[in-house]
């Protein structure tokens, strides 16, 4: 991977990315949907490459919600399948590029052989500091926040934590990413203009952008027009920023 130069003002840092469509598009080509996300793990690959090679810090994807439980059983199986062989795949390519993998999300669901490679993968990878890469899987945004809600009340109820020394700060030290600065950029692909229980905290200020290009055709033009809208946004964060008072 070549490294281009960092431009810090108009780069995101951090790009938080709605994988979507990987059914459609293998229904598009005659195709069965597990053909889809075979070609979604690549689209994942090339944007990688792609975050790096522009410099972006932190790439977050969700690979698997909590709600995707619904989806037929065969499919469901088929992911965690496409999950494993990843795992099994990629992580060493992954660690000599310098990517740091971290999950995010409920592990417990999972079985043995897949929470010990995840956990392998971080282990191996966790001193890398080209990019980080964290993966949502098994994750919804509710129970983050009611999982750091639920810490907070049994402290109280412990008489370790006075309710008045809830802050921002301290409720964000115990939600998922809180490692990081919250996404500049969500990119849904897919078409579809909703969040889908994604990061509800941490995308309050983020810049939303939403395509129509089924996830398995993401490609880096793609990306890059992500990167050049963002550029042109104006983020005020409340204030006003260039607006101006009469
Ligand atoms: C995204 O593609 C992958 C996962 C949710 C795991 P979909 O499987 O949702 O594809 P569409 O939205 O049905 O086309
Ligand atoms: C969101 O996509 C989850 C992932 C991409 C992993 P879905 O396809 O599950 O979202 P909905 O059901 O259209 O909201
Ligand atoms: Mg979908």
């Amino acid at each position: 991977m070549s490294d281009l130069p960092r431009q810090p003002q108009i780069l995101p840092q951090h790009v938080a990315i709605i994988m979507d469509g990987n059914g459609r598009w293998a229904l598009r080509q005659g195709k069965p949907r597990s053909a889809g996300h075979e070609a979604g793990s690549e689209a994942l690959k090339r944007t990688i490459q792609a975050a790096h090679e522009r410099g972006i810090a932190t790439l977050t994807v969700y690979a698997f919600s909590s709600e995707n439980w619904r989806r037929p059983r065969s499919e469901v199986r088929q992911l965690l399948d496409l999950f494993l062989r990843a795992l099994n795949r990629e992580v060493s390519e992954l660690d000599k590029h310098g990517v740091k993998l971290v999950f995010i999300g409920d592990r417990s669901a999972f079985n043995r052989t897949l929470r010990e490679g995840m956990q392998r993968a971080e282990r191996k990878t966790e001193g890398n500091t080209n990019l980080t890469l964290n993966v949502a899987v098994n994750y919804g945004g509710q129970t983050d926040i009611l999982a750091a809600a639920r810490i907070l009340a049994e402290q109280a109820r412990d008489g370790q934590l006075d309710p008045e020394q809830i802050d921002q700060e301290r409720f964000e030290s115990l939600l998922s990413l809180s490692s990081v600065p919250p996404p500049d950029l969500f990119i849904r692909t897919g078409g579809e203009r909703r969040l889908s229980n994604f990061l509800l905290w941490q995308l309050a200020y983020t810049e939303l952008y939403f395509t129509d290009i089924l996830w398995p055709d993401f490609a880096e033009e793609h990306f890059d027009a992500a990167l050049a809208d963002f550029a042109r946004r104006e983020r005020r964060f409340g204030g006003l920023g260039q607006i101006r008072s009469a």
